[in-house]
C-alpha cells in the first residue's frame, strides 16, 4: 500500500533520558495508525541542513524504549538561521527547498527552548512543525513537565541519599551541585525528595550568612551534619552566577558550573565542620529513563503523531493540569520557566523546615497557588 504521509523526526539540543522513547512512540504510532513513512534526521538540525537522514522502520525503533541518549544523535549547535559551520549563515531557505524535494509533509522536533525557537521560525516559513518538550531542566514555558526531568531528579535524589550516610558518619557539611541552567527545578525537587537541609536555586538569591547560620545551628543540634543541594545557576545576594565555560559556537554559549566550590570556600570561614562538595554533571543526563519518563515520552510521542495527522502544526505538545494538550511555539520560544515563590514544592519545602538560604523568606507567598495537582 502506498504511504500517505512522510514525516521527519529529529532530536535537538543536549540529550536527555527518554529521547529514544519519544522517537519510538512517534514512529510506531505513525506506522501502526497511519501507515506513514518516518524519516530520522541525524544530529538534530545539522542532519536537516547537511541532508543526513535515514528511514526509521518499525524494527529500527523496537527495543529502544529503555535506552538512554538518542539513536539519531543530537547537537546543540545546529541553528539553521545561524549555522556555525558556515560562518553563521542563514541556511533556512536551503532546508525548506530540501524538505520540499524529498516530499516531507511534517517534522516532529524533539528538543528544548533552542529547538522550539528555531521550530517557530521554520513554521513561520511554511514548514509544518510539531514540537515535543525535552530537557532535564524542566524549564520550558507552556508545559508543567518536560520528559527527562524525572530521571534527573531520581539520579540526584539517589546521590543525596548516598551523601547523607557519609555526611552523618563524619558530621560534615556536604554540598551537591545539580544542573538546571537558569532554573532551580532539579535542585528543588531532588532536594525535597532527598531531605536536603538547604536548597539554593537561581530564583532565590542566597545569603551566605544565613546558609552558615543553618549549618551552625545543626552543628550544635541533634543532627550534626548538613546537606546542601545547590543548583548550578544559584548565586549569592547581589552576586553573579558561576560560569564554567563559554562555548563560542553554541547558540547558548554560557555553561554554568562550579558554584559548589565557591560556596565551600565561603562556608569554610563560617562553620566548624569539614566540608566536601560533589558536582554530578552529565551523570544527570545519562542512562535509562525512569518509568514516569518512559510513560510521559510515550504519551508525548503518540500525541505528537496525532497532531501531525490532524495538521495541528506550529505547536508543542504540553502537559497542563495532568492532561495532554498543545501550545503555540510563539508562547514557548525564547522563554524560560523558572521556580516562583508560589510553587507548591516551595511551600512543601518550607513547611518541613528546609532553608533556601534566605533570611525571613516570605512564607505567605509560598504555596499561594497550591492545588491538588502538582506541577
Ligand atoms: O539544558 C540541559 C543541560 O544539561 C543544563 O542543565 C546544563 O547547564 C547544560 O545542559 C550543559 O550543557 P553541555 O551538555 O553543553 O555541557
Amino acid at each position: 500500500m502506498a504511504k500517505s504521509l512522510r514525516v521527519g523526526v529529529l532530536t535537538g539540543g543536549g540529550d536527555c533520558p527518554g529521547l529514544n522513547a519519544v522517537i519510538r512512540a512517534v514512529t510506531k504510532s505513525l506506522i501502526l495508525q497511519h501507515n506513514a513513512e518516518v524519516i530520522g534526521f541525524e544530529d538534530g538540525y545539522e542532519g536537516l541542513i547537511e541532508r543526513r537522514m535515514r528511514s526509521l522502520t518499525y524494527s529500527d525503533v523496537s527495543g529502544i524504549l529503555t535506552r538512554g541518549g538518542t539513536i539519531l544523535g543530537t547537537s546543540n549547535k545546529g541553528n539553521p538561521f545561524n549555522y556555525y559551520k558556515r560562518g553563521g549563515a542563514d541556511v533556512s531557505a536551503e532546508v525548506k527547498k530540501y524538505l520540499r524535494e524529498i516530499g516531507l509533509d511534517a517534522l516532529v522536533l524533539i528538543g528544548g527552548d533552542g529547538t522550539m525557537s528555531s521550530a517557530y521560525r521554520l513554521q513561520e516559513m511554511g514548514i509544518n512543525c510539531v514540537g515535543v518538550p525535552k530537557t532535564i531542566d524542566n524549564d520550558l514555558v507552556g508545559t508543567s513537565r518536560t520528559f527527562g526531568f524525572d530521571t534527573a531528579v531520581t539520579i540526584v535524589t539517589e546521590a543525596i541519599d548516598r551523601l547523607h550516610t557519609t555526611a552523618q558518619s563524619h558530621n560534615r557539611v556536604m554540598i551537591i551541585e545539580t544542573m538546571g541552567r537558569y532554573a532551580g527545578w532539579i535542585a528543588l525537587y531532588a532536594g525535597v525528595a532527598g531531605g536536603a537541609d538547604i536548597v539554593l536555586i537561581p530564583e532565590f538569591e542566597y545569603d551566605i550568612d544565613e546558609v552558615a547560620r543553618v549549618c551552625r545551628e545543626r552543628e550544635s543540634g541533634g543532627q550534626q551534619f548538613t546537606i546542601i543541594c545547590v543548583a548550578e545557576g544559584a548565586k549569592p545576594k547581589g552576586g553573579e552566577q558561576v560560569v564554567q565555560e563559554i562555548v563560542a559556537d553554541s547558540p547558548d554559549p554560557i555553561r554554568l558550573g562550579g558554584v559548589c566550590k565557591i560556596l565551600e570556600s565561603q562556608l569554610e570561614k563560617r562553620v566548624r565542620s569539614e566540608i566536601r562538595s560533589t558536582i554530578l554533571g552529565h551523570v544527570q543526563r545519562g542512562g535509562t529513563p525512569t518509568a514516569y519518563d518512559r510513560n510521559l515520552a510515550t504519551m508525548y510521542g503518540s500525541y505528537a503523531a496525532a497532531m501531525v495527522v490532524d495538521k495541528q502544526y506550529g505547536r508543542m505538545v504540553a502537559l497542563q493540569q495532568n492532561s495532554l494538550t498543545s501550545v503555540p511555539f510563539e508562547e514557548v520560544a525564547n522563554k524560560t520557566r523558572t521556580v516562583g515563590p508560589d510553587a507548591p514544592m516551595v511551600a512543601g519545602a518550607l513547611a518541613v523546615g528546609m532553608s533556601f538560604g534566605v533570611k525571613n523568606f516570605d512564607v505567605r507567598l509560598a504555596g499561594s497557588e497550591m492545588s491538588p495537582s502538582l506541577p
